[in-house]
Order: C-alpha cells, then sequence, then structure tokens
C-alpha cells in the first residue's frame, strides 16, 4: 500500500536513549484550532506578488497559566502567516528582522536561485530587511518557511518561528480547497513549559528538543469543526526533534507529500513524518462522530534497536475533528491527482554517496567557507544515503525535487528519513538556476544535528561554469 517512499519513512525510529524525554502531558481538546491567516499580498508595479514580513518578540498565551515569551512571523507572536502563491508568478517577500539577533528566512522546498534561499549566507541583521524574489515555478505543494541561521536554527524555529507556503498551480484536481474550512493546515510542534511560562529547553536528548506538549498551529489540545463529510489536512512537522507517525483511527487517503500530489491516492493507516516533512492526507467524516488525529507508537522503531525517546512509543493526541451533525457531501478523492512525469533513473548523470554519522556527513562538519558538491543546473543524479549511525536522521535537500528510488509510483520529496543502519537511495532533481558563488545547503533536519555540523553545501553551476565561491561574503 505504502510505496517504499513512506514505508522506509515507516521504519525510522525516534531515538537511542529515553533519558530526556518527557512524559507527554495529556489534555482534552479544549481548544478551538487555530488557522494562520493568509499573509496580506500586495502587487507592485510589475505585478509581482509583494508580501511584508516582520519577525518580531511576542507573548504568547499557550495555557490558562502564565504567557510565554515567543517569536513569530507576520505579527502573530508564534508561528506565521500562511503565504500562498501561484505556479507562475513572481514573488517578492521582505522580510524585516525586529528580533535581538541575526537570523534568516529560508523557503523549504522551493525552487530558487541560491541568494533567494534563505540559508545560512542570506543573514538579516536586527533592524535589517532582507527581500528575496523569484518566480515560482513548480508543482502544487504545501511548503515552509522558517530561520536558519548557522548554529542557531534550533533556537529560532524552538522559540516560534515557522509558517507555510502554499503554492498553488493550473491543474484542476476536486480536492477539499477551501483553506481553514476543509482543507486545513496542521503545523505540529512540540513544547514543554517551565513555570514561569517560558518554554523548557532543558529537555533534549541526542536527537533534540522534546516537549511533553503537541502544540497544532500554535494551539494546545485543540479541536476542529468540520462541516464537510471529507476534510483535507497539509500536515508538517515543524519540530526541532519529534517525528510523528500520524494516523486518524481507521485508514486515510495520502494524497501528497513534500513536493507536492501523489500520481494517485493512497489508503494508508498512517503516515509517518520526520522533522520537516509534509503530508497531504483527506480523512473521511461522519455526522457527530469525533475522530482524534493522533502520533501513534512506532515498534519498527524497536526493531531498529532505538526505543523510546523522541516520541517512539509515546500516543500523542493532535487534534480532535468534531463533525456537524449535518455535512456537507464533498466530492470523492479523484483517482488521478497528478501527471507530472516521474524522475528518470536512466537520465542520471552520475552517483554521489553521502555517508551520515554523529552529526557529519561524509565525516565532515559545516563549514560556510568550504563548498562540498559542485552540481549542474537541472541535472538529475542518484544520491546515496548511508545512516552508519545509531540515531535516526533525515535529509533536507535545497532547492531539489527528490524522489527516493523504489519500486511503484514515487512520491515528491524534500526531506527523507534515514533509518539507523538503513541506506536510502534518491533521484535528485536540482533547480535551473545556476550561481557559482552561492550554495545550496544538504543537511539533517533534525535542528540540533543541523545546528551541530550535520549539514554540507552544494554549488549551482551552469554548463562549462567553474564554481568561485564567494567566502565570508554573506550576503553573497
Ligand atoms: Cu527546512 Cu535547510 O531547512
Ligand atoms: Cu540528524
Amino acid at each position: 500500500f505504502l510505496g517504499a517512499t513512506l514505508a522506509a519513512g515507516a521504519a525510522v525510529g525516534l531515538a537511542a536513549c529515553s533519558s530526556g524525554a518527557p512524559p507527554v502531558v495529556r489534555r482534552p481538546a479544549q481548544r478551538p484550532l487555530a488557522i494562520p491567516p493568509l499573509a496580506l499580498a500586495g502587487r507592485d508595479a510589475a505585478g509581482r506578488r509583494v508580501v511584508e514580513l516582520t519577525a518580531a518578540p511576542g507573548e504568547s498565551a499557550f495555557l490558562d497559566g502564565p504567557t510565554t515569551p515567543t517569536w513569530g512571523y507576520g505579527g502573530l507572536p508564534f508561528g506565521g502567516p500562511t503565504i500562498r502563491a501561484r505556479r507562475g508568478e513572481e514573488v517578492v517577500v521582505r522580510v524585516t528582522n525586529r528580533l535581538p539577533e541575526t537570523t534568516t528566512t529560508h523557503w523549504h522546498g522551493m525552487t530558487l536561485p541560491a541568494r533567494m534561499d534563505g540559508g545560512p549566507h542570506q543573514p538579516i541583521a536586527p533592524g535589517e530587511t532582507w527581500e528575496a524574489s523569484w518566480r515560482v515555478d513548480q508543482p502544487a505543494a504545501t511548503l515552509w518557511y522558517h530561520p536558519h541561521p548557522h548554529g542557531a536554527t534550533e533556537r529560532h524555529v524552538h522559540r516560534g518561528l515557522a509558517g507555510l507556503i502554499l503554492v498553488d498551480d493550473d491543474v484542476r484536481v476536486d480536492l477539499p480547497g477551501r483553506y481553514g474550512v476543509d482543507d486545513v493546515p496542521v503545523v505540529l510542534t512540540d513544547r514543554s513549559f517551565a513555570p514561569d511560562g517560558s518554554f523548557d529547553t532543558a529537555h533534549r536528548n541526542a536527537v533534540g528538543l522534546l516537549g511533553d506538549t503537541v502544540l497544532v498551529n500554535g494551539t494546545v489540545a485543540p479541536y476542529l469543526d468540520v462541516r464537510t463529510t471529507r476534510v483535507r489536512l497539509r500536515v508538517l512537522n515543524a519540530s526541532p526533534a519529534r517525528s510523528y507517525r500520524v494516523g486518524a483511527g481507521a485508514p486515510v487517503t495520502l494524497v501528497g507529500t513534500d513536493g507536492g500530489l501523489l500520481p494517485s491516492p493512497r489508503v494508508v493507516p498512517d503516515v509517518l513524518l520526520t522533522p520537516g516533512e509534509r503530508a497531504e492526507i483527506v480523512v473521511e467524516c461522519a455526522p457527530g462522530r469525533r475522530t482524534v488525529l493522533r502520533s501513534l507508537p512506532d515498534e519498527l522503531g524497536a526493531v531498529n534497536g532505538i526505543a523510546i525517546a523522541a516520541g517512539g512509543h509515546d500516543t500523542l493526541d493532535l487534534l480532535e475533528l468534531r463533525p456537524a451533525d449535518r455535512l456537507e457531501p464533498s466530492p470523492a478523492v479523484p483517482a488521478v491527482l497528478s501527471r507530472e512525469a516521474p524522475l528518470d533513473e536512466g537520465a542520471a548523470l552520475r552517483t554521489r554517496r553521502f555517508v551520515l554519522s554523529s552529526n557529519r556527513i561524509n565525516g565532515l562538519a559545516m563549514d560556510m567557507g568550504r563548498v562540498d558538491e559542485v552540481v549542474e543546473a537541472g541535472a538529475t543524479e542518484i544520491w546515496e544515503l548511508a545512516n552508519r549511525h545509531t540515531l535516526p536522521h533525515n535529509i533536507h535537500v535545497h532547492d531539489a525535487r527528490l524522489q527516493v528510488l523504489s519500486p511503484g509510483e514515487r512520491a515528491w520529496k524534500d526531506t527523507v528519513a534515514v533509518p539507523p543502519g538503513r541506506t536510502v537511495r534518491l533521484l535528485v532533481r536540482v533547480g535551473p538556476y545556476a550561481d557559482p558563488e552561492v550554495p545550496y545547503m544538504i543537511h539533517c533536519h533534525m535542528l540540533r544535528h543541523e545546528d551541530d555540523g550535520m549539514m554540507l553545501q552544494f554549488l549551482v553551476v551552469g554548463p562549462g561554469q567553474r564554481p568561485a565561491p564567494v567566502i565570508g561574503h554573506a550576503h553573497g
């Protein structure tokens, strides 16, 4: 059922030692799910969609007790507004930094020029505004944005900086599509709270920061009133370290992954999401019958010789769906969702190998002044990720569209789980933008691993172009 792409993910373990993992706090669903507002967008004279985004500190009331100092985008104290853009459109995002320290804003999953990527080479100093602009040219998908300052990504994301980007295209697919009504963002993060209300950063293990409380779109113990027989949930794992195996007590229909829609829907028992991954699922609702979206224990974690700590054996309630007594009928999920041609293994120009060990890739720690790989613009290649470590890792490749090499239908990915002892073979298609000076990143998306050096840099060059990295020129 679940093609090997996700099967590989399903085997991810979730952590090594149980020390540092707080027991999950259970709370009955009691707050309406917050829906991130859509970012206000203007048009400039050239017809480009212009979004202003400010990153600033705020105060959030997650629980009934004291408030929590948090960081957010776009006037929200935590999280960020959802940016929507159409394929073919030019977008301009102006990010103003009102935080007390330098940050960056990365457009996770977007194919775009390296200087617009918002990685560690595009810092935004306090008080500064950084303008990113590019042409959106990729199929409809659920992407996201978050900080990426080298060595501080976990801290900035944990403070609350993260938002969704929805790419729309002109392909008509009859899926639920009313934002916040039957097409609902589900941004998963986990946090623990200190007695004074602040986020607790003490509960960390080798995988990273783990919370005892799940926040969905920043809401603790949320419920969603449902008015239709089907809801499409756009689930993003925005957690620093925790993985979730998302199920609804009955099979769900998986319609999309990181990079867009599947060729056709797949009915699956659950979907495993490691940090950074997305899944679009359609859940069937019966009138008046409540359904709880849960993260389930991962027995496969034990098979891999790893236990528990990152949520591997906890059952977490994520979101209660509360259908009304009368529901508006939703159309059936179409049998064909996408006709996009899969990547062609025969077109792969070469194979690269990446060995994952403790906070290292190919034995190397991230060095902003070193270029690790040089790839031709638009190339398709095979990248082999071998996890030789006892911990789970995952790998996110900037700018690229990925497919796990496996029999059957292939899902579009940009972040893939690499369980301990496993090798995952990917088809990688890098974007069309050559820049011999500014690199893209490939890294583990467990943010503490990334911050501790589990990241390499690659340049994308044009035919015959020589890499000429500008080292230390932070603004690229
Ligand atoms: Cu979502 Cu390089 O990050
Ligand atoms: Cu890792």
